[in-house]
């Protein structure tokens, strides 16, 4: 199979992997058919609502890890809000990575998915602390 040098980077050097033990959200999500998982933590400015930090835990391919790793580098370069940062599709990832295999398409579906859960969790749990 054929991967862009940016997703080999990518793969070999992930940017912002781990946990954030005091996250202010955590989505986890999944890929039922290969079974590659994917963990996404948001730290959030409450007054700014930017994501003032984000890291990864991926169960899965390099595509995924790549993919995970390209989102939350997007998110902390550009200084992203919560609000920006729902707007990053999966087509976005793949142009920001120079293209994915066809197959592969679908890990960077998990890296959308799983940035949009943590962000669902974090509205979710601002609202319940008002
Ligand atoms: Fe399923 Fe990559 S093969 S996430």
């Amino acid at each position: 199979m054929n991967y862009s040098e940016k997703v080999m980077e990518h793969f070999n050097n992930p940017r912002n992997m781990g946990e954030i033990p005091d996250a202010d959200g955590v989505g986890l999500v999944g890929n039922p058919v290969c079974g590659d998982m994917m963990k996404i933590f948001i730290k959030v400015n409450k007054d700014t609502e930017v994501i003032e930090d984000i890291k990864f835990k991926t169960f899965g391919c390099g595509a995924a890890i790549a993919s995970s790793s390209m989102v939350t580098e997007l998110i902390k370069d550009k200084g992203m809000t919560i609000d920006d940062a729902l707007k990053i599709t999966n087509k976005n990832v793949i142009e920001e990575l120079d293209g994915l295999p066809p197959v592969k398409k679908h890990c960077s579906v998990l890296a959308e998915e799983g940035l949009q859960s943590a962000i669902e969790d974090y509205k979710k749990k601002k609202q319940k602390n008002g």
